[in-house]
């Protein structure tokens, strides 16, 4: 846990270590001439989107959207920070990534390539997947849902995710996905936020190879009176017996299996809300970020085709993130499908049977494009290049990274190991490192494959069309060579249009530490080339194996629990998971501090309060926390002991002896 990668380190202002390690990072992997000479996107696109950005984005709508009424205005934003794109236009979503493909005679081409765990597969046409979708939208529509009205989708990495999300889209009305990995308390809070009508879910999934329940927590989530969901549909995927609420609840295949294929798409206005998706901010509340639909299609589409150099005729396309993400939502549902390609969607672990499943996979569908965590790559790492050494791997061309900082070696592994054995360059696949979040809705740093010279480690350039900087506390350009924090400078496509119930909070939580620029909460550094070097997080959300987690959310679960009288939770850095989670409670004075007994039952309190996802890896009893004269914890002195530093300035604390108290109870 001590050792520190670089760029995970930072939760308050960046600090200059970090980047003193990565800044002598001085090796470059320049395309091949090959590569570059069939690259979809060239520098072209830098030029045209700094001469025009608001048209080069109008253009990008026009080519890769077909629109059911063209718009008048590419932005308007006459009103910041509420951007609204394409002005006027209509277009629906589902339309584009679905019929519109049969209607151009590409009806036969794979959509998507399923491979459940214990080793079922499915495959869907571009027709196949269109009835799918159609025969889901009138059985919602059928079951009372309505344009504007808000659908909670709590289901495992199946195609009826895919379905799901896209049937809410035709007929415009807006999903609000909760990641399996959430408890139903968490369920529950965002299906009362949202006022959900109608709940999609499964008997459950499958996990390392045993049956893993989904439906029970869907119940528990509506066991309270005055909750709005009227109907819950269920897809049979594990065959668990499950509880049934007569009247509530409908199987998948007696409703969508029994519903008319005929259904026609209808435009949505470009504004229209398509989704709204919760995620962990510095207050204890999750937020529901609310995306619209012409925007952020536009972006998506845009940045999936340039930034994996998609040829949708002949790559075959695996993103390996859960669709209970922001990756998953831009990156599965909908950006592969409105550009036409051909894509693997896995429902499992990574080591189930065993630890070579995903090579298997990229071998047995000849995946050309993957696109996946940093986490995931360290894990593998761990695991041994012997592995992903026994299958194929030749048919990958391009390799892509999100969600945290890629260290220079993880990075290198990857390129090395995963990438070194493609089959269509002489020289290994290229890697593009992209930075986006939750409410960027798209990418918005990373390299363009046949354009940029990569370097390990960097997310290096803003994309076309996307004006960011790295600025100082008050709001400066930082010079080249130095650190501050991540900014977007002018509206994007798809950025999130405010917080679901809340346009304040939106304000205040983006668009208020600099007045006139959206703030990231990231920190970043600019090397000597001008090129992006993201440092993690400078709030109090931390980065878990690529997954957001508040340190006020889990604070909060934890002095829920009858006997903690306090918590503090730091994410300390951790070699696998980037970042993990570190509590420190001191107990009630009636609670009995029983060691290991207590520390389990507040692991499994937060689980249950938050999800399995958010457990503390470690929590720490202490007698008290390190606080200022105001009261605030300093959280930064927990960080050095939850990493294994020596404590760093503790001159500010209101009572200089706890840290000692603290190091002294931890020897005990
Ligand atoms: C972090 C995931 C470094 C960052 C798409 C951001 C990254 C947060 C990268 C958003 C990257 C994401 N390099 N850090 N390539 N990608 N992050 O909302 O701290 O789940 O603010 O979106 O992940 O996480 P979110």
């Amino acid at each position: 846990m001590s050792q520190q990668t670089p760029g995970t380190t930072a939760t308050q202002a960046p600090q200059g270590d970090a980047f003193e390690n990565l800044s002598q990072e001085n090796r470059r992997f320049a395309p091949s001439a090959e590569f570059a000479a069939n690259a979809v996107v060239t520098a072209a696109d830098y030029a045209e989107a700094d001469a025009d950005r608001p048209a080069f984005w109008a253009k990008q709508a026009r080519e890769l959207l077909s629109w059911s009424k063209d718009f008048t205005q590419a932005l308007d934003w006459s009103n910041p920070p509420f951007a609204k794109w394409f002005v006027g236009g209509e277009v629906n979503a589902a339309y584009n990534a679905l019929d519109r493909h049969v209607e151009a005679g590409n009806g036969d081409r794979v959509a998507i390539y399923f491979e459940g765990e214990p080793g079922d597969t499915r495959t869907y046409t571009y027709a196949q997947l269109t009835e799918e979708v159609k025969k889901a939208a009138n059985a919602f529509e059928s079951l009372g849902v309505a344009k504007g009205d808000r659908v909670a989708v709590y289901l495992p990495m199946i195609p009826e995710a895919v379905i799901t999300l896209l049937a809410c889209a035709r007929i415009g009305a807006i999903h609000s996905v909760v990641f399996g990995g959430f408890s139903a308390e968490a369920l529950r809070s965002r299906i009362d936020d949202a006022e959900a009508k109608l709940v999609v879910t499964a008997d459950g999934t499958y996990r390392r190879g045993k049956p893993s329940a989904l439906k029970p927590a869907v119940d528990e989530a509506l066991a309270h009176d005055g909750h709005t969901v009227q109907n819950v549909v269920v897809v049979k995927r594990n065959g668990q017996d499950v509880d049934w609420h007569e009247g509530r609840d409908h199987w998948w295949a007696d409703t969508v299996g029994a519903a008319s294929a005929e259904h026609t798409a209808v435009g949505h206005d470009s504004e229209h809300p398509l989704f709204i998706l919760y995620t962990s901010g510095t207050t204890g509340k999750p937020k529901g970020i609310l995306h619209t639909t012409g925007g952020y299609l536009t972006q998506g589409a845009y940045t999936h085709k340039a930034v994996f150099d998609l040829h949708p005729e002949t790559d075959v396309y695996w993103c390996t993130a859960d669709v209970g993400w922001i990756t998953g939502h831009s990156y599965v549902a909908y950006a592969p499908l409105i550009n036409g390609a051909t894509q693997v969607m896995y429902e499992g672990t990574p080591d189930s049977p065993h630890q070579g499943r995903w090579w298997e996979i990229v071998e047995k569908y000849k995946v050309s494009i993957l696109y996946t965590a940093p986490t995931a790559i360290r894990t593998f790492m761990k695991w041994g290049k012997e592995i992903p050494a026994k299958s194929d791997l030749s048919s990958i061309r391009v390799l892509g990274s999100v969600g945290e900082p890629i260290n220079p070696e993880a990075w290198m592994w990857y390129r090395e190991v995963i990438g070194a054995d493609s089959g269509r360059t002489a020289i290994p696949a290229p890697i593009v490192d992209t930075w986006w979040q939750t409410e960027t809705g798209a990418q918005m740093i990373a390299p363009l494959p046949g354009v940029t010279a990569t370097k390990p480690g960097s997310a290096q350039v803003p994309l076309p069309g996307i004006a960011v900087d790295v600025v100082d506390e008050l709001g400066e350009s930082v010079p080249n060579g130095s650190g501050g924090y991540l900014v977007i400078r002018e509206p994007w496509p798809a950025m999130l249009r405010g917080i679901w119930g809340d346009p304040e909070r939106f304000k205040e939580t983006y668009w208020s530490r600099f007045e006139t620029m959206y703030f990231a909460g990231d920190g970043a550094k600019k090397d000597e080339d001008g090129d992006i070097w993201l440092l993690g997080r400078v709030d109090d959300v931390m980065n878990v194996s690529g997954h957001r987690l508040s340190t006020a959310e889990i604070e909060s679960a934890l002095v829920s629990h009858p006997a903690v009288a306090e918590a503090a939770v730091v994410g300390a850095a951790d070699e696998t998971t980037g970042q993990a989670v570190v509590a420190f409670v001191i107990l009630r004075g009636d609670a009995v501090d029983t060691g290991d007994a207590i520390v389990q039952e507040l692991r499994n309190h937060v689980g249950k309060e938050i999800g399995p996802i958010a457990k503390p890896k470690t929590i720490l009893v202490v007698p008290e926390l390190p606080k200022t004269r105001s009261g605030k914890i300093m959280r930064r002195l927990l960080k050095d002991v939850a990493e294994g530093r020596e404590v760093g300035d503790a001159t500010t604390l209101a009572d200089n002896t706890v840290m000692a108290q603290i190091a002294h109870s931890l020897k005990k």
